[in-house]
């Protein structure tokens, strides 16, 4: 098992802060250790003793799940390097990307091109599903895991660390409000089962949220928005933005559907149709009809005042 327990780090400066913990850019001292990981990394730091139990727990005794982690190597993700200690803290070590996150960049834009967007979901979607082929699911998909180097390419982090916070279920039931947006139904309603779907479904979101502006679901509290997420349907994307167009739109709506069966069951199939999209545009009319196939029926009565027909 590839642990590495040093105290040969320099913090430089916080990168931010999360639910997890903090991040810090910190320079590597020891040369051993700087052959293999560069000279900078990330350093993500537990924020309290219960989140570093919960790190040492996941990462010391599950050593086929550190294993894992480690063996997650492709351009679109962000290297986890391993298990660290610094002074008297335990932390992940992980690849330091110079530039921003998406949630900075939509922060400061609101919103992206369609083909910048597109461009980004390429590339996260073939890192999320190498990710999926190697049996990891993230359970975290949001612009604030998501990285956009300095010279454009995206990066998906935080991969295994809702498995740390996972003890007492899914690290979705965790989340404030800020990110219970990005939930698919499964996470929010008992009864039904993660899987590469709900990664599908967060980033689905994501998606959504860079091409028009705006959350699929915008309610007052989490309680408001968990109703949402389990009843309503969102405004197809076009309506918000006419650049998106019809089929793209339809891609995103398939991605965000209430049933987990009828979204793209694994980021590979959704990754195929951003690609087939960015490469025939508009041509491809699949997306709209299968949106006519599986529209599903009104669940509640409906009044129809010239004595026609209703639900039942
Ligand atoms: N590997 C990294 N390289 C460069 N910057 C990073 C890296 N990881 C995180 N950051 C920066 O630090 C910020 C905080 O990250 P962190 O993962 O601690 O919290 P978060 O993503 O906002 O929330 P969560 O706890 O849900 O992951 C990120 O938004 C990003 O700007
Ligand atoms: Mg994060």
């Amino acid at each position: 098992m590839v642990i590495t327990f040093m105290e040969n780090f320099k913090l430089i400066k916080l990168l931010g802060e999360g639910g997890f913990g903090k991040t810090f850019l910190a320079r590597v001292l020891d040369d051993r250790l700087k052959s293999e990981t560069g000279e900078f990394i990330a350093l993500k730091i537990p924020l309290n003793k219960e989140r570093e139990e919960s790190l040492i727990k996941e990462l010391v005794t599950n050593a086929l799940f550190n294993l894992k982690l480690q063996g997650v190597k492709h351009p679109n993700v962000v290297s986890y390097l391993g298990f660290s200690k610094y002074k008297e803290h335990y932390g992940m070590m992980m690849e330091y990307v110079e530039g921003k996150s998406l949630r900075q960049e939509l922060s400061e834009k609101k919103m992206l091109s369609v083909d910048s967007a597109l461009a980004i979901a390429e590339g996260i979607l073939s890192g999320l599903a190498y990710a999926h082929k190697a049996g990891l699911i993230h359970r975290d998909i949001n612009p604030s895991n998501i990285l956009i180097r300095s010279d454009g390419v995206a990066k998906l982090t935080d991969f295994g660390i809702s498995n740390i916070l996972g003890d007492t279920g899914s690290r979705y039931g965790r989340m404030g409000t800020g990110t219970f947006a990005y939930m698919p139904k499964e996470c929010v309603k008992k009864g039904y089962k993660e899987g590469f779907y709900s990664d599908t479904y967060s980033f689905g979101a994501t998606l959504y949220e860079m091409v028009t502006g705006k959350l699929p679901f915008v309610g007052m509290s989490g309680i408001e928005i968990k109703k949402m997420i389990l009843d309503q349907q969102p405004a197809p994307p076009i309506f918000l933005n006419p650049k998106v167009g019809e089929t793209l739109s339809a891609i995103i709506l398939t991605s965000l559907r209430k049933e987990p069966m009828e979204r793209f069951q694994r980021a590979e199939e959704f990754l195929e149709a951003i690609k087939e999209y960015r490469e025939k545009g508009q041509k491809q009319d699949r997306y709209i009809n299968r949106m006519e196939e599986k529209k599903e029926p009104p669940k509640k009565k409906m009044f129809v005042p010239t004595g026609g027909w209703g639900e039942e």
